[in-house]
């Protein structure tokens, strides 16, 4: 299902993925089967997504991101890709993240280039994840510290 008010470029999302208002996604990007994502999204070219993800709203997702099966990812998730940013610059290095099968992150974290986060990992609302997360453990604050394994 594409809703009538989203922009996808993209030619091949599978029926059973729902993709909600004011979704942007380019022409490129895969996107696997039966996800949710919502309202206020934007997906980039270079961007990898799994089966049965969720993407809540206000989640920008760029190039060299990949989100493996059964991922979900919070309300306005910051992911970034692109370690020291400077306006216009053309030799910016790209840092890819990886969100593997299972995680969750919290609403409002924010994930730096060059990230991953391990298979059923889960990061607590408003972390900012500075460092790899293992399987299974759960980490919050700023900078991310591991709490416990889960
Ligand atoms: C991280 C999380 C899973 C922890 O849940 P929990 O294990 O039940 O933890 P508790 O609520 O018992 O809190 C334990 C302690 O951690 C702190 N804490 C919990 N979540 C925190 C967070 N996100 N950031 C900072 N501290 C947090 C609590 O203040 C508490 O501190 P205290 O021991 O000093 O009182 C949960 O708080 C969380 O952030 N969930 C994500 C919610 C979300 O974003 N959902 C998105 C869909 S709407």
């Amino acid at each position: 299902m594409i809703h009538p008010l989203s922009d996808v470029q993209c030619k091949n999302i599978p029926e059973s993925t729902r993709i909600w208002q004011y979704c942007v996604i380019l022409p490129n990007a895969k996107i696997g089967k039966d996800c949710n994502i919502c309202s206020h999204c934007l997906i980039e070219n270079d961007v990898i997504i799994g089966n049965r993800c969720t993407i809540k709203s206000g989640v920008q997702i760029w190039n060299g991101i990949e989100i493996e099966d059964d991922v979900f990812i919070g309300p306005n998730v910051s992911f970034t890709n692109d370690k020291y940013p400077r306006t216009q610059n053309p030799n910016w290095q790209l840092r890819r993240i990886i969100v593997c099968r299972g995680a969750s992150i919290g609403a409002g974290s924010t994930i730096l280039p060059g990230i991953t986060i391990g298979e059923g990992a889960m990061v607590g609302a408003g972390s900012v994840v500075t460092k790899d997360i293992p399987a299974k453990q759960l980490w919050i604050g700023n900078p991310a510290k591991f709490v416990k394994n889960i």
